[in-house]
């Protein structure tokens, strides 16, 4: 069961920036989780909201803010002193220094948008632009992101994410009538043996969100799901050491 560490090692480090990117991959995380959206002059950076209020020492939309306002800010100071001047980064610095190292799930996150192609289209030419279509994977809410990206590029992994509970249950299902998507991204919660079963016999993977209970990674485990998504992959990492679980 791989580890994908969620916004980075976003437990002990500043989300969504390389820092945690970084200590993810020291961590021996088998990937990482980001969030990708586009500036207002068309520029894919990685957040998770769609403000850069909670993260950052700045106030607005990404969507309204240009590339230039947003590499102004700083990432780290609202998880602590000692993260001062943590940039926000951009994909391609994401792709261009990590790319190839350890598993990328770039989550576009163009929620708060219309549906057009924009994003996805960009972040495919990103990805050939540094050869790693083996090596991403795209994921969102967003069903039509998902087309997009097959669309352009059939080879790129693409997995659809699953809200919690209800909310999640017509995404939970839906892959049932569609082939073109490759994963299936549930919340850990509404991980069941049936579910992994279904989605395993129709050659899709289970990756599961986010875990970092030992004893959920442990039921996750023994359901055989493929990867969890995980704010601690140093924690995770140990204790698949000390129950010995294979990746
Ligand atoms: O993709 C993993 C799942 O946790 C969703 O990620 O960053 O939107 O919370 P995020």
């Amino acid at each position: 069961m791989q580890i994908f560490a969620h916004r980075g090692f976003s437990l002990q480090y500043p989300e969504n920036t390389m820092t945690a990117f970084r200590k993810a991959l020291e961590a021996g995380a088998d990937g990482i989780e980001l969030d990708a959206r586009l500036t207002l002059d068309g520029k894919i950076v990685v957040m998770h909201d769609p403000s850069v209020d909670r993260t950052t020492n700045g106030k607005g939309k990404v969507r309204d803010l240009t590339f230039a306002e947003i590499l102004g800010l700083d990432a780290g100071i609202k998880k602590g002193i000692v993260f001062e001047n943590e940039p926000v980064p951009v994909l391609e610095q994401v792709f261009d220094e990590l790319g190839g190292k350890l598993l990328l799930n770039v989550e576009l996150c163009n929620y708060e948008e219309g549906d057009n192609r924009q994003l996805a289209n960009m972040a495919v030419e990103l990805i050939e632009k540094y050869k790693l279509v083996d090596s991403v994977i795209i994921s969102s809410f967003r069903f039509n992101n998902l087309v997009y990206v097959k669309d352009k590029n059939p080879n790129i992994s693409c997995g659809l994410l699953a809200k919690q509970g209800l909310l999640g249950m017509f995404a939970r299902n839906l892959l049932n009538h569609s082939v073109s998507v490759d994963a299936l991204h549930p919340f850990y919660t509404d991980v069941n043996a049936k579910l992994v079963h279904r989605e395993q016999e129709c050659g899709r993977k289970v990756r599961a969100w986010t875990v970092n209970d030992p004893k959920d990674i442990r039921t996750l485990y023994d359901l055989g799901v493929d990867a969890i998504f995980t704010d601690d992959p140093l924690n995770s990492r140990e204790f698949y050491a000390s129950e010995k679980l294979l990746e």
